[in-house]
């Protein structure tokens, strides 16, 4: 007799579709390798062996916001806050493209200073370097996203974190899940490639949610996904976790890749802060996508949104060469292209 988790990885592969009670099945059982395995077989023949780099330049950590789970939460006072000027930001995307990154994404807290004005000149003069930007700059209003979008920004990143309402405005006082559906709903319509994602192992989260969660992603339906662990940080108010989430963080990452086969999906730093080959392991479970950091070393420490972040002590030609080397000791290759979702398929 065939058993139970080949007939739901084999609906999976031939449908994309699964319905919560197989997600369910998937996320419960411990056949992980046989999930890991199908997904590495997706990947491949979908998005094929190139990994697609993206540059991560993270040029504020100011932020008015106050999630519980977050390191660089407003509440926090032990931050030493940074914001690049816009030249600066400019200059570090020019020495990233210079590295060969197509793509450059600009990451922050939620911060004021970046007027509609500034943030539009700063994507119109790295468009000029020939690469894909995209934003990872939080919850804006449809006028923002359309004047960045206008600049030439070509993906967002805006992760749901959890679909679970309760547990949504509990984690994130003064925010709610139905203000960040609707921004991610006017990312779409604007026509940006659409990145979300969920944390696995807050405290409170159920497995039924992430199924949920997993559900929400694919209707959305987005282009990229990234699924991190949650990582305690001990100078935020949320409670504390037991146990190590690294392999329900894989395993997220996997059916997605299952039910959506040829979208983006990075492994991610905080896998690889968990383990010590999180990311090569990802690579190898459903990934195609890495997101190096490109922050200048000084910058780097203060940008701690969860304790033991990787290449802390780095430089951004460094973890260029550094995840390359790491990417062909696996015998995959680094991408020439920009890596659009669109030119996957
Ligand atoms: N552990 C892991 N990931 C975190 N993020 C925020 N806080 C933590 C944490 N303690 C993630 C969120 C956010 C992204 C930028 O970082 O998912 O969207
Ligand atoms: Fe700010 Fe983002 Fe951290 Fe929330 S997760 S406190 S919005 S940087
Ligand atoms: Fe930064 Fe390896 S990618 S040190």
């Amino acid at each position: 007799m065939t058993k139970y988790i080949y007939s739901i990885l084999y609906k999976a592969v031939s449908t994309c579709n699964l319905d919560k009670s197989e997600i369910l099945y998937l996320l419960k059982t411990e056949e992980n390798a046989k999930i890991f395995s199908a997904a590495d077989k997706v990947r491949k023949e979908h998005v094929g062996d190139k990994v697609h780099l993206r540059a991560l330049i993270e040029f504020s950590n100011y932020c008015k916001q106050n999630c519980l789970y977050c390191g660089l939460r407003r509440g926090n006072a032990k931050v030493t806050r940074y914001r690049l000027d816009p030249q600066e930001i400019i200059n570090l995307a020019k020495k990233a493209a210079e590295y060969g990154y197509k793509t450059i994404v600009l990451q922050s807290g939620e911060d004021l200073y970046y007027t509609i004005d500034r943030m539009s000149k700063i994507i119109s003069e790295i468009k000029k370097f020939d690469t894909a930007v995209t934003l990872s700059i939080g919850e804006k209003t449809f006028e923002e996203y359309k004047a960045y979008r206008e600049a030439g920004a070509d993906r967002y990143l805006l992760r749901i974190e959890t679909t679970d309402e309760v547990l949504y405005d509990k984690l994130n006082p003064g925010m709610s899940l139905k203000n960040r559906m609707r921004c991610l709903e006017d990312i779409k319509r604007l026509g940006y490639e659409v990145g979300s994602g969920i944390m696995v192992g807050l405290p409170g989260q159920t497995i039924e949610s992430i199924a949920k969660d997993i559900i929400y992603l694919k209707s959305i339906p987005v282009d990229m996904a990234g699924i991190g662990p949650f990582i305690y940080h001990p100078d935020t108010p949320i409670e504390k976790t037991e146990g190590n989430c690294f392999e329900l963080a894989l395993k997220v990452m996997a059916i997605l890749r299952l039910l959506m086969p040829d979208i983006n999906i990075p492994a991610t730093t905080a896998m690889e802060t968990l383990n010590p080959n999180g990311r090569l392991i990802a690579l190898q479970c459903g990934a195609n996508v890495v997101m190096p950091n490109a922050t200048e070393t000084a910058y780097r420490k203060h940008y701690e949104i969860y304790p033991g972040k990787i290449c802390i002590g780095d430089s951004p030609k460094h973890c260029r060469f550094c995840i390359e080397n790491k990417i062909k000791s696996i015998n995959r290759n680094v991408a020439e292209s920009k890596g659009y979702h669109r030119s996957n398929s």
